[in-house]
């Protein structure tokens, strides 16, 4: 039986750092209600030249080095974001040709801060199918260019950033238990106009702003994420007692929190980076999931749980042995 392993992990950061406090220069906020309601200190801001496809080579360049291996053995990127640098071609090959690899499948996955979800079910599809042996799964966004910067109840919560991981098909045999073991994905449209973006090329011919109710969103995120969790657990046979490491998508701390109890989850198994990146959308998973991993927390064999929610609504998660 063919697992996809993950080889290496990599993230990348816009260069400007932005703190609540320098935003309330901007928009009537503060550095306590943001903290307070959010748990979000700074996020990374886009500047000239950065875009969603060099942060997301960026970050995949870092993973194909963690992984040993060479960008010529990638034989598929699947690269999810929401804010791709053109509306066509997919921001994947622009990532491949920024890689230097000539010839691979490439194409970008949509599915909000759930996309990472999302990319990493198709890919370990691929792999166990026997369609790729070694893949770039990226997630990247720049939500900076589509936020409303009037828009205090939005353009505080969301950042850049890009975070990618190398999947590589083993064989079970030499796996050692490695790989990832279930996914589950969930998505509902009725809930459109919850988050949104007010544009689109076969609509408004713009690209439109973020929109989002904040607290109807917070009150489904709750319990889809706890109960996407417990299902995807069930699948791979295990429960909330087995798990090393919770990697979350990173919209809330009260979110984070508040999942984590439902599950009977200590929080000091929870990987926690919105303080410093915000919600980073598609990257948010892989960002911190690359955080964890280099400072030396997710270690090889841990059973870590991938889980994010988003626009659409899409929700989803992903059990993986490390
Ligand atoms: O990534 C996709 C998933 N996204 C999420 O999961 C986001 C989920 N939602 C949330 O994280 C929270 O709902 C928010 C952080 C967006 C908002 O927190 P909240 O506790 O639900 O606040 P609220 O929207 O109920 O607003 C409370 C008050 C309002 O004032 P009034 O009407 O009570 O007078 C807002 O106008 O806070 C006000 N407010 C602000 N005040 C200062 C809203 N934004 C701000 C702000 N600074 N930036």
């Amino acid at each position: 039986m063919i697992r996809s392993v993950i080889l290496g992990t990599g993230s990348a950061l816009p260069a400007s750092r932005v703190s609540n406090a320098q935003l309330a220069e901007r928009v009537d906020t503060s550095d306590d209600w943001i903290v307070e309601r959010t748990g979000i200190r700074f996020r990374h801001i886009a500047g000239d030249g950065e875009t969603t496809a060099t942060l997301a080579a960026d970050a995949a360049r870092a993973a194909i080095a963690a992984a040993g291996i060479d960008a010529g053995d990638i034989d598929l990127i699947v690269l999810a974001t929401a804010t791709p640098d053109q509306t066509f071609p997919a921001t994947a090959t622009k990532v491949q040709a920024m890689l230097g690899i000539n010839d691979c499948v490439a194409f970008d996955v949509a599915a909000v801060c759930s996309g990472f979800l999302y990319a990493v079910q198709v890919v370990d599809s691929m792999i166990r199918s026997g369609v790729a042996k070694r893949a770039l799964v990226i997630g990247a966004e720049t939500f900076s260019r589509i936020l409303d910067w009037e828009d205090r109840t939005t353009c505080v919560l969301f950042g850049d950033g890009a975070g990618a991981i190398v999947l590589a098909a083993q064989d079970s045999a030499d796996a050692d238990g490695r790989g990832i073991l279930a996914t589950r994905l969930h998505a509902d449209g009725r809930h459109n106009d919850l988050l949104y973006v007010d544009g689109g090329p076969s609509t408004t011919g713009t690209v439109g702003k973020l929109r989002m109710k904040g607290r109807e969103v917070f009150r489904h995120a709750v319990v889809n994420l706890a109960s996407v969790m417990t299902e995807t657990l069930a699948l791979a046979g295990l429960t909330s007692d087995d798990v090393d490491w919770v990697v979350p998508h990173q919209a809330n701390a009260r979110i984070l929190d508040a999942t984590a109890r439902k599950l009977g989850l200590a929080p000091e198994k929870v990987v926690v980076t919105v303080d410093i990146h915000a919600n980073t959308s598609a990257a948010s998973v892989p960002l911190a999931l690359d955080v964890a991993v280099r400072d030396g927390r997710v270690k090889q064999g841990d059973i870590v749980v991938l889980e994010a929610m988003g626009g659409g609504f899409t929700w989803g998660a992903a059990i993986v042995r490390f």
